[in-house]
């Protein structure tokens, strides 16, 4: 493994594992291929631009002449996919891409791995996939029960990367990570809409009762994981990656306001989330075994990346216009027609 196709490396998690990569490994060379969706943002990966290792792509996973030109033209050896349409509201106002990108992209990476005969394909995939659990955590051979577009299609497209290690012998792994939070996220995300709305006085929209319960990881201890995995995963195998550090969402809102010093008359209860899972949990211990531990307490995590976004306005400010107030206007719209139907037909 040294020529590493990292799809999706222009986004959150994505970025913060090229940077992990590049500084870990001074023999590997990392080529980024990704779309460049809304989600999409060089920016993520100014710091690595000049590295003589690094080369971007821009390509759509599911256009598999562009897949394969870059893989050979590379030399690949290897794809880390993180590329996936990832926002769980989005995908409730327009499924679309998210079943194109995260199942159908997923079909085109494993046909180019087994035609071009790659070491290894690794593939993203999320805790989202076994649905929510009120109780106790889910261990990988638990059975799939995702409720949101999102992440059905996820699972759609993990359960096609699997089954090409048994048809094929494709040497695949998977890693299903749970909620991660940390710098270059994009203010969708409840963490960073929530910091970046606190900045600026602006109300944190918590749904619900917001005592939904997310288990966080930094991204770096994400990143961390998909390398422990790459390296000393076996083949075939998905693996759970947790931090246990679950909170509710209130109580996280109570805390970046604290950290920012900002009222909690800023929290807005609204309306909930359609089938909003109550909570994820998972349990690690076989990542465990391979001796990944998470590095980062949420405590530690939750005040540097508040901080992150405080000195890096310049980074987030420019993507909260155009597209985005578009999207916020038409989810609030289709909201309150929701609760307009529920209440006519009450
Ligand atoms: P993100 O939305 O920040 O980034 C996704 C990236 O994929 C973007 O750069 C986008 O341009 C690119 N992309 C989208 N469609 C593409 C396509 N068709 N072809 C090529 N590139 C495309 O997402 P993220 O939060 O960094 O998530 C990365 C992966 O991790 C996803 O697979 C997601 O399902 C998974 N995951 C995320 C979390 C989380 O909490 N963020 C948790 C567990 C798993
Ligand atoms: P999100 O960051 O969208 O991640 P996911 O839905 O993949 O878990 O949301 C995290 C939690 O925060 C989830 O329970 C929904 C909630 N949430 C809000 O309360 N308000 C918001 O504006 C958003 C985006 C999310």
């Amino acid at each position: 493994m040294k020529n590493l196709l990292v799809t999706g490396g222009a986004g959150f998690i994505g970025a913060n594992f090229v940077h992990h990569m590049l500084k870990t490994y001074p023999d590997y060379r990392i080529v980024v291929f990704d779309k460049l969706t809304y989600a999409g943002n060089l920016n993520n990966l100014k710091a690595v631009e000049q590295n003589p290792r690094y080369a971007f792509v821009q390509g759509d996973i599911c256009d598999a002449t562009v897949v394969r030109n870059a893989i050979q033209e590379h030399s690949i050896d290897t794809i880390v996919n993180f590329a996936a349409e990832t926002h769980v509201d989005r995908s409730i106002l327009d499924p679309d891409a998210f079943v194109r990108t995260n199942v159908y992209g997923p079909y085109v990476l494993c046909e180019a791995a087994k035609d071009l005969r790659l070491e290894r394909l690794h593939h993203i995939s999320t805790d989202e996939v076994y649905g929510p659990i009120r109780e106790g955590k889910f261990k990988e051979a638990d059975r799939f029960k995702p409720t949101s577009p999102y992440a059905a299609a996820k699972a759609g497209g993990e359960l096609l990367v699997l089954s090409y290690f048994q048809t094929y012998h494709l040497p695949i792994t998977v890693t299903r990570g749970v909620n991660t939070y940390g710098p270059y996220q994009y203010p969708e995300k409840a963490i960073p809409l929530f910091v970046t709305n606190a900045i600026d006085d602006q109300p944190l929209p918590l749904y619900g009762d917001g005592m939904q319960v997310r288990d966080r990881l930094h991204a770096l201890d994400h990143a961390l994981a998909v390398d422990v995995v790459l390296h000393r995963g076996q083949l075939g195998e998905a693996y759970n990656v947790a931090a246990d550090m679950e909170h509710t969402n209130i109580d996280v809102a109570r805390r970046i306001l604290k950290l920012l010093n900002k009222p909690e008359s800023l929290i807005q209860p609204v309306l909930d989330r359609p089938a909003h899972d109550v909570r994820y949990a998972l349990d690690a211990d076989k990542l465990g075994a391979l001796g990944w531990e998470p590095q980062v307490t949420f405590d530690q995590g939750l005040e540097e990346t508040v901080q992150w976004y405080v000195a890096n306005e310049a980074w987030w400010r420019p993507l909260k216009s155009g597209e985005y107030l578009d999207y916020y206007q038409k989810q609030y719209t289709n909201r309150a027609q929701t609760l307009a139907d529920e209440v006519l037909k009450s």
